[in-house]
């Protein structure tokens, strides 16, 4: 049986904690040169609805580092755009390819892509979602804090896709998730209503939510397909920037982390993602490294 990966939730506890560890090695692998083309002679089928960087460069370095062959499609390019169906495309796609990676508006268009698939499907960011995120950001964590688990990760700002994922997590890891949204911009209860009550507390008060955290996470007030909205959301979110202040209720040795894109001055203060608690070029940097694991993991397994 294929696997996929839609949601955090398609993993067990032990999954996420063998890909965090695969990612380790894989990462240290790469760094010594040693060559671990596990997927040599495979193609992965690469869709993107939305813009990307970081997911579209990490996917498409990894798959090359794994021996296999990327092949990179822009939704608006394909039949997809002039009404050849989701469950079409996916069926043909799977006679081609050994696994597909897709980043969409829809997070209901990439479970129907996932259930026509005969190959592996891949979230890379939906409206709803953002498992590969999250994977790496936990690889990103156990490698400078050892664990995650017994520990308080706190997520300022928009009850977005990446808070979702976030939420998701703390419904298989042990850990203790505090989320500061503003009123308006909470998560989904859809997500809430997913993860034992005790593992995710929901504050409107920032400076509540950070309060003792070893991690403080904050991600965009407007995402993608939310342009328009910008203003207001600016408006809406003004107090939630993490600033200094605001790190300085977190504990003394705590990180901050940031998905990236970032907008400095409006959820994080410059200070803040350029200062020396910041790790987040090091997470994106694990993109690379989670993803190589998560591939591994769901093609050979
Ligand atoms: N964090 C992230 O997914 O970045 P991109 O949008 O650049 O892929
Ligand atoms: N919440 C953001 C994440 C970008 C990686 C968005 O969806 O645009």
């Amino acid at each position: 049986m294929k696997r996929d990966l839609l949601t955090l939730l398609d993993l067990t506890r032990e999954e996420i904690l063998y890909i965090v560890k695969e990612g380790e090695r894989l990462k240290d692998l790469q760094k010594r040169g040693i060559s671990h083309r596990f997927l040599e002679g495979r193609t992965i089928a690469m869709v993107f609805e939305k813009p990307s960087t970081r997911t579209r460069v990490s996917f498409e370095v990894g798959i090359a580092q794994l021996g296999a062959t990327p092949v990179v499609l822009h939704a608006g390019e394909m039949q997809l755009g002039r009404g050849e169906t989701v469950e079409d495309t996916s069926r043909v796609l799977s006679r081609y390819v050994d696994g597909i990676m897709i980043r969409a508006y829809s997070h209901q268009a990439v479970e129907t892509l996932a259930k026509a698939s005969t190959v592996p499907v891949i979230n890379g960011l939906t409206d709803a979602t953002h498992p590969c995120q999250i994977l790496s950001d936990l690889l990103t964590i156990y490698e400078q804090k050892g664990s995650v688990e017994g520990m308080t990760v706190a997520y300022v700002g928009d009850g977005n896709n990446v808070a979702h994922s976030w939420i998701l997590a703390a419904g298989r890891l042990d850990f203790s998730l505090r989320l500061g949204c503003p009123k308006g911009y909470e998560p989904d209860p859809e997500f809430l209503a997913k993860v034992p009550p005790e593992r995710v507390k929901l504050f409107h008060d920032p400076l509540e939510a950070v309060a003792g955290a070893d991690v403080v996470y904050t991600d965009v007030w407007a995402s993608m397909g939310q342009e328009e909205e910008a203003q207001k959301r600016l408006r809406d979110f003004e107090g939630y920037q993490v600033t200094s202040e605001l790190m300085s209720r977190a504990k003394e040795d705590a990180v901050f982390m940031h998905c990236l894109p970032a907008h400095r001055g409006q959820e994080v203060a410059a200070e803040v993602i350029d200062g020396p608690q910041s790790i987040v070029f090091d997470q994106a940097e694990n993109r690379l490294h989670a993803q190589k694991a998560i591939l591994a993991f769901l093609l050979l397994h």
